[in-house]
């Protein structure tokens, strides 16, 4: 803990674009760069990492520009947002960039060199590839907007390498949906596709909301967003972001502020209101990020039980990092007086479930009042009612006043009690074994001091958080699955055998799962307008936070599925076991990822409003990039 938490500051616009009878529209140039950042504590080597900023640095006004995570997007509800996102992975003479880790070409991954845009043109297994030493597909997905045109959306296939003057020929520049939607681009919107650099829009459709962008290329997600891009979208105002006093029936006051753009940086003593993203990261001793290449030694957890032979190289089926970095840096302490402040929590981890616990910061009282979807129904107060915890899956985001007036002056540990390797669900100790107590149970450190002023903000019992207006009834409900499977395969002798699992979704018909693969036809089609239940059937040993494009859901229901005599597999077809089981308070609202648990149904509603190709996928970035993640389409348009 010797690293002050950076606060993100707010991304500098290039311009705000006001055309007659047109809202104004907030407009950003974000490039993607390379560059060093002291993510480890001072003396210790800096680390080589890809981050977002703002394409014009105005570092001079000592504002920050690239930073992993990056600054942070602010929106107000219903006002568009477009953004040039720039592929910068380019050197200083014009040259590409390559990769900083091992691209696994046996996946289906964007594949410049394929020629193709990457459909299905992966090399099989006999023909091992080499270390992919090519230019960097990339594409910009803000998690959690809804109502986005698919042309901005950030569709896997839809990647595009930086404009470098050296890439080699015969390469695709583009992926296939670059032309698709280049030539569907509704050019009104200011949707534009050109070398290196896409501008999408995004009409902040949402309720208030804290949301986050990321790089989305496919089958190499977990590797682009391990180097670094990614960061915070807030989405503010509207009807939905009036929180009432329930004393008064005035406005409540939340703790704040938040940075604003043009603050000076580093600012970080006035501000109550923070974003904190946390991330799991290994570092080799040179200082530079650590992710496996080879499953012969995957940090702590060995899978050298995989043989080799005809299998995927490089994949590993989960990566869990052995330390915790939480807004760019390796275990800060943030500073905080003996008052209450709204903390907005991500978890960014690639497969790393989080068990946030409280208990190591005496007398602290914590509430959660938002989500992915923005605010819940009501206040939930962790510490009385959940033992002082917070569940979070990869993607999951939680809004919460943590209020430290009674907290005692000095230091004090966040913790984690998740599990350091997949999560199956259930209890610390009883149902698995918790993060090391030394390095990944350990998330940052508060250092309380006394409040210099008196706190003023509404205590979270009096808050009347907006009301939410329930979805209509569904006019069809959906069925899907998540399987794993091993990869079948022959070894180097010729013998058939079984390689690493190989995670995948799938359609349920009669009660009997089949699995789809990325480039198998659209199953899940609602139409304009429609509102549907999406049944989640986890067939699998563990939990899958899932996410779908587009839209926020609420969690309806979650339900047993008879098990074997094993007690580990689901007995096919499908039978119920048991009755519903509610979701749980930090679940009401609206979400975009949820937690769906082994060996249950986990049920959703949303309703699906714009025409367009969206993806639906498992949010563990090692599975979203073999093969748990599909194409799902509204309403007819198609290629
Ligand atoms: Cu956060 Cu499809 O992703
Ligand atoms: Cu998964």
């Amino acid at each position: 803990f010797q690293t002050p938490m950076l606060i993100p500051p707010v991304m500098p616009r290039a311009a705000t674009i006001r055309q007659r009878g047109d809202k104004p529209v907030d407009y950003y140039e974000i490039s993607m760069r390379q560059f060093e950042q002291q993510i480890l504590p001072a003396g210790l080597p800096a680390t080589t990492v890809w981050g977002y900023g703002a394409k014009a640095a105005r570092s001079n006004r000592g504002l920050l520009v690239h930073h992993a995570p990056s600054l942070t997007i602010e929106a107000r509800q219903s006002r568009p947002v477009r953004v040039r996102w720039i592929n910068e992975l380019v050197s200083a003479d014009g040259s590409y960039l390559p990769h900083l880790f091992a691209v696994d070409q046996t996946l289906h991954w964007a594949n410049p060199p394929g020629g193709t845009g990457g459909r299905d043109s992966r090399p099989r297994f006999t023909e091992t590839p080499g270390r992919y030493t090519g230019p960097v597909p990339m594409v910009t997905h803000v998690h959690g907007a809804v109502g986005v045109n698919d042309d901005s959306d950030g569709y896997a296939e839809a990647w595009y390498l930086p404009a470098a003057t050296d890439i080699p020929a015969g390469y695709a520049t583009e992926g296939t949906w670059y032309e698709f939607f280049a030539g569907q681009a509704a050019r009104a919107y200011g949707v534009e596709w050109g070398p290196g650099f896409a501008t999408f829009q995004y009409p902040n459709d949402n309720r208030a909301a804290t949301i986050w962008y990321h790089d989305h290329a496919l089958g190499m997600t977990r590797l682009n967003v391990y180097a670094g891009p990614a960061g915070f979208y807030l989405i503010r105002g509207g009807p939905d972001d009036v929180v009432l006093d329930s004393r008064t029936g005035l406005a409540a006051s939340l703790p704040g502020p938040a940075p604003r753009e043009n603050d000076r940086f580093p600012s970080n003593k006035r501000y109550r209101e923070i974003a904190i993203a946390i991330q799991d990261r290994s570092f080799n001793t040179d200082g530079s990020l650590f992710y496996p290449d080879s499953r012969a030694f995957f940090d702590g957890i060995v899978h050298d039980y995989i043989p080799d032979g005809e299998f995927s190289p490089i994949w590993n089926p989960e990566f869990f990092g052995n330390t915790i970095m939480v807004n760019g840096n390796t275990w800060p302490f943030q500073t905080v007086e003996q008052r209450r402040y709204r903390l907005r929590f991500l978890n960014g981890c690639q497969s790393r479930f989080l068990m946030l616990d409280f208990n190591r910061i005496p007398d602290v009282e914590v509430w959660q009042i938002g989500n992915e979807g923005g605010f819940l129904a009501a206040p939930v107060n962790l510490t009385a009612n959940h033992e002082n915890r917070l569940l979070m899956g990869p993607a999951e985001r939680a809004d919460v006043i943590a209020d430290f007036t009674n907290v005692p002056l000095g230091n004090h540990i966040l913790a984690n009690i998740g599990p350091d390797e997949p999560f199956g669900g259930g209890e610390p100790d009883e149902d698995f074994d918790h993060a090391d107590a030394d390095t990944t149970g350990q998330i940052m450190q508060f250092r309380v001091v006394p409040a210099v002023e008196i706190d003023d903000s509404t205590p979270p019992r009096f808050l009347q958080l907006p009301a939410i207006t329930p979805l209509p009834a569904q006019t069809h409900t959906r069925q899907v699955a998540l399987i794993e499977k091993a990869d079948e395969g022959l070894d180097e002798q010729g013998e058939a055998i079984e390689g690493p699992v190989e995670a995948l979704l799938g359609t349920v018909t009669d009660g009997v799962w089949t699995e789809r693969e990325w480039t198998d036809p659209v199953t899940e089609n609602p139409g304009v307008g429609d509102t549907e239940v999406w049944e989640i059937y986890n067939t699998t040993a563990d939990a899958h936070p899932m996410h779908i494009h587009e839209i926020t859901f609420e969690v309806v229901n979650r339900q047993r599925l008879l098990l074997d005599e094993s007690q580990e597999q689901v007995v096919q077809p499908i039978q119920l076991d048991g009755d519903p089981l509610l979701p749980e308070p930090g679940e009401t609202g609206f979400k975009d990822t949820v937690i769906a648990y082994p060996g249950q149904v986990t049920r959703v509603r949303a309703q699906f409003d714009t025409a367009g190709q969206f993806v639906w996928h498992c949010h563990i970035v090692e599975h979203e990039d073999n093969e748990m993640m599909r194409p799902y389409r509204i309403g007819p348009r198609q290629p």
